[in-house]
């Protein structure tokens, strides 16, 4: 079996603040970027990584991102759009699976990365989520407008699995009709195919927040 990975990192990473975006902030000697690609490329099923940067740092990764199984190429305005570029990179159908990984989520586990695997192969589609266990409450001029029922509530993780094929279709549609979507499964399931909700964890977070930084940090420490 061969997988593409895909990593959107042309975000500007403005909630965290400073002035380089987070998936470049440095620990032990490496990227945040470098240590999920760094992953990804130890896993023998993985043919090929592909990294989708902004275009002022095209350039510099493209010289320190580089290998045989791994590729840069220029992002685009949007999550969405970066990966579609990304994914218009190769050609034919040399690859059984396609996962999107974020660029600032270093903690995915080998298990829940193979479970959705499994699962885009017989679904077509699937991904990693954990339960939410805070209430959540739809809200409109500063009050509650609805509140959802929780037990219907997953919070999405990544990696995010797919036939490539279907991923193809999925975001040439979305562009076509300009329809943003903030992560590719909830695009497939908006356009009707089966998303397989696989095991995700906890400790899979996104790197978003100044704490999240100093998370990652002892754990690289
Ligand atoms: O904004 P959010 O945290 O959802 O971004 C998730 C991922 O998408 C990050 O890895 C970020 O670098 C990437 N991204 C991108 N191109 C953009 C915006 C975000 O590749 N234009």
């Amino acid at each position: 079996m061969s997988i593409l990975v895909i990593i959107p990192a042309a975000g500007s990473g403005t909630r965290i603040g400073g002035d380089i975006p987070k998936q470049y902030r440095t620990f032990g000697g490496r990227t945040i970027l470098q240590r999920v690609v760094d992953r990804f490329l130890a896993d023998d099923s993985v043919g090929r990584v592909i990294v989708a940067v902004a275009d002022d740092w095209l350039a510099r990764m493209q010289q320190e991102l580089s290998g045989d199984r791994l590729q840069v190429v220029a992002g685009g305005e949007t999550r969405q759009e970066s990966v579609r570029r990304a994914l218009l990179a190769i050609e034919g159908s040399e690859f059984d699976v396609v996962a999107v990984h974020d660029s600032v989520r270093p903690f995915f586990t080998d298990e829940s990365f193979r479970a959705a695997v499994e699962a885009a192969r017989v679904d077509g589609a699937a991904l990693p989520a954990i339960p939410v266990t805070d209430t959540i409450h739809g809200v409109s001029n500063g009050t509650i407008a609805a509140t959802l029922d929780r037990r219907d509530l997953v919070a999405a993780q990544t990696p995010q699995c797919f036939r490539p094929q279907l991923l193809r279709e999925v975001l040439d549609r979305a562009a076509a009709e300009g329809i943003q979507g903030t992560d590719e499964a909830g695009l497939a399931a908006r356009y009707g195919f089966t998303v397989r909700v696989v095991a995700g964890d906890p400790g899979n977070f996104k790197i978003t927040r100044p704490e999240d930084l100093e998370l990652a940090g002892a754990r690289w420490s």
